[in-house]
C-alpha cells in the first residue's frame, strides 16, 4: 500500500509503499477513503503522545469500506462502508460492558497506538465492537469527521457539559474540535459563544450558528465578555485547544454549578496547569474530561445529521493527497485554514 510515514518525530513524513496490513481475527482491514487531519495526529508526529512508536503512520479520523475480515468477525463483511471511533475498545472488559468505551483501559488506537490511515488500508481491532455502518446518504469526505472530531464534539457538548435547549455553551477555540461543538449545539438549539484569536474562524463560527463570538486578541479578560453575554456566566464551557490559557478562561467563564469539558490535549507544562481549586468550591464547579465517542451512541448523531439538522460536509474546507497532507501536518499550515481538511487521494 502507499502511505505517509515518520521515521523521527518533528522529521518529514515520506510517501512511500509499505506492505499492505491483514487482519487480526477479530479485525478488519479497511481501504480508507478519506481521512482528516486533526490537530491530534500533529501532537502524535511531536512526540507528544508515548502510545506512538516509531516508524508510524499517523491518522485516526477516517472513513473506509471494508477490504478484508479476519475469521471471528460477525458483524462487518467486505463493501460495507464505515466509520469508527479512534478509541478502539476491547469490549470485553468491565469498562465496556458499562458502556463507556471511549475510555476502555484496553484500548486500541489506529494512528497512535497501531499505524492509522494516512494510508490506502488500515487495520481495525475488535471490528464488531467498533465498527460504525454510515447511512447511505453521507459521503466519505464528511463522514470522515465521525472517526474524531465531529463524535468528540457531540459527546463533549451532549454527555459531558450536558448543555440543554437555551443553555450558554462557551467554546473556547474554533479549529475542528470547536467549530463542531458549535454545530452540534446549534442544531440542539443551545446558545453558544465562539472564541477564538482568529477572525477568519470566527467568521465561520457564526456561519455554522454561534450565537456569539470573541475575539480573544483584542481583549484581556475573556471570562469578563463571556459572563456578560451570558448574563452571569456560561451553564458550560468547553476547552477545544488544550493550553493553559484557554483551560483556565474556560473555568473562569462559568457560572456557579457550572461546567468545564477538557477536550483539547494538554501537553508539556499545559499538563501540569494549577486548577483554581478556591472556585471550584465556592461555586460548586464541575471539571470533566472528553474522550472521543463509543460506537453504540453514533445513532444519536446520524438522527441529527439524517434529519437535516447537521451537516458534516460545512466543516470540510478542502481535501488533498498524501504528499500535500505530508506538508500540511508538518508545517502546521492545516491548522491556520478555518474548518477540517481532508485527503482523499493516497497514490
Ligand atoms: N479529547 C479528545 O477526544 C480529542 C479529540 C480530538 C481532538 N482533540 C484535541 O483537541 C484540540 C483541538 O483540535 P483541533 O483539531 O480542533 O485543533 P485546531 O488547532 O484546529 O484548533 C484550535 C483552535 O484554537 C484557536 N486558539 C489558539 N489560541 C487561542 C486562544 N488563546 N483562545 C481561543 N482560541 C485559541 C486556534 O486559532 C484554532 O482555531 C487538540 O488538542 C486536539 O489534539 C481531543
Ligand atoms: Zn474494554
Ligand atoms: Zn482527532
Amino acid at each position: 500500500m502507499t502511505a505517509a510515514l515518520f521515521r523521527e518525530f518533528h522529521g518529514p513524513l515520506t510517501v512511500q509503499s509499505l506492505p499492505d496490513p491483514s487482519p487480526t481475527p477479530g479485525g478488519v482491514v479497511i481501504r480508507v477513503q478519506a481521512t482528516g487531519i486533526c490537530r491530534s495526529d500533529w501532537h502524535g508526529w511531536m512526540g507528544h503522545d508515548a502510545d506512538v512508536h516509531l516508524p508510524h503512520v499517523p491518522g485516526h479520523e477516517f472513513s473506509g469500506i471494508v477490504e478484508e475480515t479476519g475469521t471471528d468477525v460477525r458483524k462487518w463483511k467486505q463493501g460495507d462502508r464505515v466509520t469508527v471511533p479512534f478509541v478502539c475498545a476491547c469490549g470485553e472488559c468491565s469498562v465496556c460492558r458499562a458502556g463507556d468505551q471511549q475510555v476502555c483501559p484496553h484500548q486500541v488506537q489506529p494512528g497512535f497506538t497501531t499505524w492509522g490511515s494516512f494510508a490506502q488500508f488500515v487495520m481495525v481491532e475488535h471490528a464488531d465492537e467498533n465498527l460504525v455502518r454510515l447511512p447511505p446518504e453521507l459521503d466519505f469526505i464528511p463522514a470522515a469527521s465521525l472517526g474524531c472530531r465531529l463524535a468528540t464534539s457531540y459527546r463533549a457538548v451532549v454527555y459531558q457539559a450536558r448543555s440543554k435547549a437555551e443553555d450558554w455553551l462557551a467554546i473556547h477555540g474554533c479549529g475542528g474540535v470547536g467549530l463542531s461543538a458549535i454545530m452540534i449545539a446549534a442544531a440542539l438549539g443551545i446558545q453558544t459563544v465562539a472564541i477564538d484569536i482568529d477572525r477568519r474562524k470566527l467568521d465561520l463560527a457564526r456561519k455554522m450558528g454561534a450565537t456569539q463570538t470573541i475575539d480573544a486578541s483584542t481583549i484581556d479578560d475573556v471570562p469578563g465578555a463571556i459572563a456578560d453575554l451570558t448574563n452571569g456566566g456560561a451553564n458550560a464551557s468547553i476547552d477545544a485547544l488544550g493550553s493553559a490559557i484557554t483551560a483556565m478562561n474556560s473555568i473562569n467563564c462559568l457560572r456557579p454549578r457550572g461546567t468545564h469539558v477538557q477536550v483539547g490535549l494538554m501537553t508539556g507544562k499545559a499538563a501540569r496547569s494549577s486548577v483554581p481549586f478556591d472556585k471550584i468550591v465556592a461555586r460548586e464547579l464541575e471539571i470533566r474530561g472528553s474522550h472521543g465517542m463509543q460506537a453504540h451512541c453514533y445513532p444519536e448523531l446520524f438522527e441529527l445529521i439524517t434529519s437535516g439538522r447537521l451537516d458534516p460536509s460545512l466543516l470540510v474546507s478542502g481535501t488533498c493527497n498524501l504528499h500535500e497532507a505530508s506538508t500540511l501536518l508538518t508545517s502546521e499550515s492545516v491548522f491556520s485554514k478555518p474548518g477540517i481538511v481532508v485527503i482523499n487521494q493516497f497514490t
